[in-house]
């Protein structure tokens, strides 16, 4: 734990997370208004509402999206567990984007990563990768416009260019940002993450590169950025829009994967049916109301602390009247507590009904991910471009 009382790092997130000051202790930047307003119409309601709150780079991105340029977005998924409604964020996020601008977006799954730092077999990390890759197919992303990369499955690609940039990270400048490392695979495996970061350039040339992430990942675009400023490639600084946690249903704090399976607060899974929601934030959500129905008749609640309050806000409610409403009849006490559950876990019941439909509908999973997969020559332009000679196996 630092001075501030909290920590985050890809590894751990801990105590009470002051967003202001982490990003000074990060150095991003505050998403202005101004950037805001440059984002494509209609704004998804994470970025108009600011739980994308930071940024870095974010203009030159918005510059080539705009101008019908060259533009990427990287966002993925370490596969240790079942996804929960955190892990969707970025995703759906970037589909978005993708709907509107035709970016190019790179998914790539860390299964290594998660075999380095989790107490789980390669046995349970493969189940996991297969399980949350069909989660990612569900989302629904252009096929001709989007690469999905498994570190392991795509190892062919990923390893040489890992291997390239893992000579510019220092031990001190793991120990620096992430800690301590865990074992000898967790230290290599920030330079596997800025392959991540710099594989849309160096298969398709330099051009802008965004990242949307929670900021727990802040740390990898980092450590990304010191490498790719050494212009010994020839690339960009990939950007970065920089996400608050939804919370977990116990309160403030992030939704984690630990979470799932206490008997405190559980998540909520993508795999969970309607009843499963609803028992979930009736029984565990954190309410900003007031102990008695009569006393919150007459003082109202908190929606600022209410969670099922800031899971329609973050994402779950898209129209701005209707949210505004339910904050103002929260508060004034019309609308109750039970109410307000009912309310977000229709909205999060309907969504995840449609994803879990899409879910159910994809074929093997080996042939849906085909359309997605690098081609031949993608991979050889990207290691073309560190100066790797192709063998083939
Ligand atoms: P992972 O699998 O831990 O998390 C996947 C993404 O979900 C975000 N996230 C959340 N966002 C909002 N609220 C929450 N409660 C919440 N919990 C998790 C994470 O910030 C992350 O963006 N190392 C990565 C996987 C990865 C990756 C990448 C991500 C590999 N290469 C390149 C982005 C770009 C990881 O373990 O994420």
């Amino acid at each position: 734990m630092t001075d501030e009382g909290f920590t985050v790092t890809p590894y751990t997130v801990s105590g009470e997370i002051d967003y202001e000051k982490l990003l000074e202790q990060f150095g991003a930047d505050r998403l202005t208004d101004e950037q805001i307003a440059r984002f494509p119409e209609p704004r998804h309601p994470l970025v108009r509402r600011r739980v994308f709150y930071a940024e870095r780079d974010v203009d030159r991105f918005l510059r080539a999206a705009n101008a019908g340029e060259r533009h990427s977005i990287v966002t993925g998924r370490g596969p240790s567990g079942a996804m929960h409604l955190g892990h969707i964020v970025p995703l759906y996020f970037a589909k978005h984007v993708q709907q509107q601008t035709n970016a190019l977006v790179y998914i790539p799954f860390s299964d290594d990563e998660k075999y380095f730092v989790k107490d789980r077999s390669l046995e349970e990390i493969g189940a996991q990768t297969r399980d949350n890759l069909r989660d990612l197919l569900a989302v629904g992303f252009d096929p001709d416009r989007t690469r999905i990369v498994v570190d392991t499955a795509d190892a062919d690609v990923v390893y040489p260019l890992a291997v390239a940039f893992a000579t510019e990270v220092t031990q001190s400048t793991f120990r620096a940002t992430y800690g301590d490392p865990e074992n000898i695979g967790h230290s290599f495996y920030p330079a596997v993450q800025a392959a991540h970061l710099l594989l849309p350039q160096l298969v398709a040339g330099r051009h802008p590169t965004l990242v949307p992430i929670g900021i727990d990942q802040d740390p990898h675009v980092r450590v990304c950025r010191d490498i790719a400023a050494k212009q010994r490639y020839d690339l960009d600084k990939p950007g970065a829009l920089l996400s608050k946690f939804l919370p977990s249903l116990e309160g403030p704090g992030k939704m984690s994967s630990s979470d799932s399976g206490s008997d405190t607060a559980p998540t909520i899974l993508l795999s969970d049916d309607r009843d499963t929601v609803l028992e979930k934030i009736h029984t565990h959500a954190y309410s900003g109301g007031r102990s008695t129905v009569a006393e919150h008749r007459t003082h109202g609640g908190d929606p600022a602390v209410d969670v099922s309050y800031q899971l329609l806000y973050s994402f779950f409610e898209n129209d701005d009247d209707r949210l505004d409403r339910i904050a103002r009849e929260y508060r004034d006490g019309s609308l109750l507590s039970g109410e307000l559950k009912e309310m977000a876990a229709d909205a999060i019941a309907s969504f995840l009904d449609a994803h879990q439909r899409r879910r159910q509908q994809l074929d093997s999973l080996e042939t849906e991910l085909e359309r997605y997969r690098l081609t031949e020559r993608e991979r050889e332009a990207a290691h073309r471009r560190v100066g790797y000679t192709h063998l083939k196996p």
